[in-house]
Parts: C-alpha cells; structure tokens; sequence
C-alpha cells in the first residue's frame, strides 16, 4: 500500500541551491554559490561568551511565550529595528519562517503571490507547501512607474500579498530606489495589497545606508500595510534560527495562532544567546567589519570579472551579484566546465520564478561572503577560465 503524500507537499520543487551543496565539499572547490559567510565573518568568541551566559539562565530551558522572549523583543526593537506604533513583533525562526506565516496568513491555496523576478527559491517552496500560486513581475533599474509590476497586479487576478525585497537583494543584490518603494507602496495601497518585506540583507551596506525600509516608509501612503521581516542570520549566526516580523497588531495576533499551531514558539536557548549577545554590545563593530569585508571581497570579484568581458549590475551592500555572462558564453554545459576548474557558481535559470520563462540563462550568483579575498580572485579567475575554455 502507498502512503498518500498531500499533493502540495508532493509538488515542493528541490531547492536548486541546496541541491549544489554536494559539489561545495568537494576539496579544493572554491564556492561562490552558496550564500554562507566564511568563519572570519562570525564573531565567535563574541557568540562564546553569549552562549555560556544563556545556558546560565533557567528560561532558556522552558517554555516561554509563542510571540517570543520579551526581553529579546525589546532589545531588538531598540537595537536592530524600529518598532513604529501600533506595530507588533514577533520573533520568528529566521527571516524564512517570517516568510511563511505572512504568506500562509494572507493567501489561501490556490490564490497567488505576486514574487520577484528573478526570486530568491525557497519563496517558491514556501508557496508549493501551501498551494499558492506565485506570479513573477520585474522591476528594472530606473522603472520608476513600475508600470510592468502594475499590469501583473491588475491582471494576475486574486492577488493576496505581494512578496519584496527591495534590500540588497538575493540573487540580484539591487535595491530599489526610495521613489520606487513609494510607487510600489502606493499600487499595493490602491489594490489593497499587503507588502511582505523581506529584509535580511539591509544592514550589509558598503558605501552608504540603503533608503528608508517600506515599513518606515509605509506611514506616507494611506492605506499600505507592510509585514516587515529582518533576521539576525547575516549580522550574527545563521545557525542560531533567530528572525522577526513586524506587523499591524491585528495582522500579528493571526500570525502568532499561525506561529503557535506549527511549532509553539521560538528556540528559547537560541533567544537567551541572541539577547545575551546584544548585551555585550558587539553588534555594532561586528557589523562595520562584515560590511569591511565582503566590501573589499566584492570589489576584488567585480574587477576580475570585468576584466573577463562579464557585465556585472552595480550592487551597494548584500552579499550577492548577478552578473550577466561574456555575449554567447551561456551555454548549458558552463557548469560542469566550471566545476572541473574547481570553481562553483549558483545558474541563473535557478532563480526563475516561472520555471519555463526561459530566462537568465546568461546570467550566475555569485556570493563573496564565503571566501577571503585572495581566494575570491582564484575563483573569478577560474570562472572565467571556464567561460572562455
Ligand atoms: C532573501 C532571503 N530571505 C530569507 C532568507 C532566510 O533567512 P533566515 O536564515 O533568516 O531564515 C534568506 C537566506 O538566505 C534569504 O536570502
């Protein structure tokens, strides 16, 4: 007898990306495919210290509140976020749990999410195991009348939530622009839209602070509702599964009974180690020498990659560009090229929203989070090896 497996849980598409990790532990592969910060971007001895106190402290082995440690709540809205009135948060497992809720709250099965295009993959996952449809639109650099993204509104029909990420985003590592996050706050206004925002990246600038989130943004435009989601995964440990989401009150209290019948409530020792190491006040230099970092390691990418005849779109923070490869080098058989050079890159079509689009063949993800800067140019040098091969 076969068990029967829902359909929606059947029709989860594999994580293209997840998929790869096999080739990263091979020896000697440089990996510029997986979205992991090298070591040297944690604050280990920082994370050992919080660590130790947490495990000191009783509530980290109870029980606690399914809208999360009230302690933690307050330190991240004083530190990390802003909390505008009338807003609640909730801590989440991460920015992906936030992603979750906000879509199951909002959008029934066989509705639809309006996502990006290109999107970050597990968005699609989230929506197959829920049985919602997701419809791609494109927001160009310098489209400031979305007028694309508003046709999709118009016409996708039965459009529950929009799904953003308007912050250094993944693959692309673009931003949109304050008179972008107006437009497109405004349309989801007028269509009665709410915007989830994903924006774990935001903190990751090189040059200068991005523009206003759509959450702070959200009070100049009558009528937007913005669930804002942020994580504690790229500015301190990803392995801790710490995130949060910001949403109006009432929209909140249906995500917490949303939160609580899946999995009751936050880590309660991954909370104590969080709230501990914001105590120690070590975010703030942590953070500056992280966005030191992969500042550098980004430029040294983009010069070599410049040089081999890529066009690589200006990126300001993140930890992700999406480069568009040398004219007429796109060819389905670069990857496995690339990976006897020993060198691994994340493929465009892997970033489809629609998976029969067709596009970004010519384009890759490429993350300088995961190597120190020397092997970064070994890597760039051994990708374009493999393109001009
Ligand atoms: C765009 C985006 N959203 C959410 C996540 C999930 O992050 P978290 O570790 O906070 O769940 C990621 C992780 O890579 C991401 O790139």
């Amino acid at each position: 007898m076969t068990i029967a497996i829902n359909p929606f849980i059947a029709a989860i598409p594999t994580n293209p990306l997840r998929a790869l990790f096999p080739y990263g532990a091979r020896p000697g592969m440089l990996n510029l495919a997986s979205g992991h910060p090298s070591k040297d971007a944690y604050d280990l001895e920082g994370l050992a210290e919080a660590a130790s106190r947490a495990s000191r402290d009783f509530s980290a082995w109870t029980y606690g509140s399914s809208a999360g440690d009230p302690a933690l709540i307050g330190a991240l809205a004083e530190t990390v976020t802003t909390l505008p009135p009338g807003k609640r948060l909730l801590v989440t497992s991460g920015a992906q749990q936030g992603i979750d809720l906000a879509i199951r709250t909002f959008a029934e099965p066989g509705s639809k999410v309006m996502v990006p295009e290109p999107v970050y993959p597990a968005v699609l996952s989230t929506c197959a195991a829920i049985g919602v449809v997701p419809v791609g639109y494109q927001i160009a650099a310098g489209d400031n009348e979305l007028a694309e993204f508003e046709t999709v509104l118009q016409t996708a029909g039965d459009v529950r939530a929009i799904y953003a990420l308007p912050t250094f985003g993944n693959p692309t590592g673009e931003t949109l622009t304050r008179e972008q996050r107006l437009r497109l706050l405004g349309l989801c206004a007028r269509h009665g839209v709410p915007v989830i925002e994903d924006a774990p990246y935001s903190d990751l600038w090189f040059r200068a602070p991005p523009p206003p989130s759509l959450l702070d943004l959200a009070p100049q435009v009558d009528g937007a509702t913005v669930i804002h989601l942020g994580s504690l995964s790229k500015i301190m440990s990803p392995g801790l599964r710490i995130g949060w989401l910001i949403a109006p009150e009432s929209v909140a209290a249906a995500m917490q009974e949303a939160r609580q019948a899946s999995d009751l409530q936050p880590n309660a020792l991954a909370q104590r180690v969080a709230w501990h190491y914001l105590q120690l006040g070590r975010l703030i230099d942590h953070v500056a020498r992280v966005r030191g970092l992969y500042a550098e390691r980004h430029d040294a990418l983009v010069a070599v990659l410049t040089r081999a005849g890529f066009t690589v779109p200006v990126v300001d923070g993140g930890m992700f560009i999406f480069p568009v490869l040398p004219a007429d080098k796109g060819n389905s058989d670069l990857f496995e090229r690339a990976v006897v050079q020993d060198v691994l890159f994340a493929p465009g079509p892997a970033f489809r929203a629609q998976p029969d689009s067709g596009l970004f063949a010519d384009r890759m993800r490429l993350c300088f989070a995961g190597l120190a800067k020397a092997d970064i140019v070994v890597a760039a040098e051994r990708l374009a090896a493999a393109v001009h091969a």
